[in-house]
């Protein structure tokens, strides 16, 4: 085994089934470094949407640790991914955030690429230079109904399941017709594992939530579903009367639950009585409607993956959370909001009402997972037992382990 990664396996074979972590894979260096440079390139990585990269030429940076990806749409409209590479010797090629350029064009000594990532001019080479050989190096992506998935080996795992899945459910909310239209970038001091945890589960929901609980009544994410076996009957009831609504009009389906060892879950969820949008009044937050709505309606369909994302969609806007780890005590959660191509600001919506839900949730869960990471720390900190509605967390901990051991003994060997 890699020294570098030593005390990792010892670590890994300290997890406990219904137990969180060891304290020093939460905190600690090492487990930093393995889960930025060895685990999460082993997977599938959440990185934005079409949205992001609207028009030919568009780019937005995917960056992680050391890694640096430039997620680009072609002049064919294709999406494609690359290394933020140059081939002559190595520099950042896009530096800001995101842009828009016909070529792109490395600041050092200005090699110029194309859009798929061949290299269309070299500047005094010399007569043997064969710019035909030289490409950026590209990074495994696929589209998926609009949500762009990376992985940043040359052997992805299998994606095909997740695909279909999520694919088939959002392919009615249309993300190619939408823009984005609030975007926050929020650094959260707590180590990602801690940030994605605090995702997986509304045990701390009803405290500490007031305004995602107006919206979505306190039945949602980690519980309240019958297939859950611990929904209250008022909101299994609930539940099973709007699902004759969805059915209505084509968008009912069954929970999918990281089926088979994959690594996505999918649930239509509804809101609370009278609302139609995930908003502080419950109204819509944006009046031009996506997809095929002619009138709102009444639910959000929500999507989650292993280990980086989840996503919501509303009749009149979709929210969507990418997570990447910044060092062993800081993450950037990224959220943006998409509207409809046509919806205008400050007549279809008011930005600042279309995020504050999830504006506010995200504030609170920040500190949460802050409180958190500051806890392990102490010389206190036991491996501690899930409680049932804590069920998701114990699955993004199981994907954690199992893929963890997995690129180990990839390291290994
Ligand atoms: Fe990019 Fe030289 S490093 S052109
Ligand atoms: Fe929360």
């Amino acid at each position: 085994m890699s020294g570098e990664y030593g005390e990792i396996g010892a670590l890994l074979g300290q997890d406990r089934k219904g137990y969180s972590l060891p304290q020093k894979l939460y905190v600690g260096e090492q487990a930093f470094a393995f889960d930025t440079q060895v685990m999460l390139p082993s997977v599938w990585l959440y990185a934005c949407t079409v949205a992001h990269i609207k028009k030919p030429g568009d780019w937005f940076l995917f960056e992680m640790a050391d890694n640096s990806v430039i997620v680009l749409r072609g002049r064919d409209g294709a999406v494609r991914a690359f290394f933020n590479s140059c081939q002559h010797r190595g520099a950042r090629i896009c530096e800001a955030q995101r842009g828009s350029s016909p070529k792109l064009i490395c600041p050092y000594h200005q090699w110029t690429y194309n859009l798929d990532g061949s290299l269309l001019g070299a500047r005094n080479m010399g007569p043997e230079f064969d710019k035909s050989t030289i490409n950026l190096t590209p990074v495994a992506v696929e589209n998926i109904g609009g949500l762009i998935f990376i992985c940043l080996t040359d052997t992805p795992p299998p994606i095909d399941r997740v695909k279909a899945d999520i694919a088939a459910q959002i392919a009615v909310y249309d993300l190619e017709h939408c823009k984005i239209a609030v975007q926050d970038d929020l650094i959260e001091d707590a180590n990602w594992k801690l940030v994605m945890e605090n995702n997986r589960e509304c045990y701390h929901c009803d405290a500490n939530h007031p305004e995602l609980i107006s919206c979505l009544g306190n039945s949602g994410f980690g519980k309240g579903l019958p297939e859950d076996g611990n929904a209250e009957a008022s909101a299994e009831a609930h539940l099973l009367a709007k699902r004759g609504e969805w059915a209505a009009l084509g968008i009912d389906h069954d929970l999918v639950e990281f089926p088979d060892g994959w690594w996505h879950r999918i649930a239509r969820l509804p809101l609370v009585d009278g609302a139609v949008s995930q908003t502080m009044d419950g109204k819509v937050a944006s009046t031009k409607l996506i997809g095929p709505f002619e009138t709102p309606e009444t639910s959000s369909l929500s999507i989650w993956t292993q280990p980086n994302s989840w996503h919501h969609f509303c009749c009149d806007h979709v929210v969507t959370f990418s997570l990447t780890p910044l060092a062993a005590d800081k993450t950037l959660l990224r959220t943006s909001w998409l509207v409809h191509e046509d919806a205008i600001e400050g007549v279809d919506y008011d930005p600042a009402n279309l995020s504050a839900v999830w504006r506010a949730t995200n504030g609170q869960d920040g500190y949460l997972a802050a409180l958190n990471h500051r806890g392990i720390r102490t010389d206190g900190y036991r491996q501690g037992p899930y409680a049932p509605e804590e069920k998701l967390v114990e699955n993004f901990k199981e994907f954690y382990v199992a893929q963890s051991r997995a690129a180990l003994d990839g390291v290994a060997t």
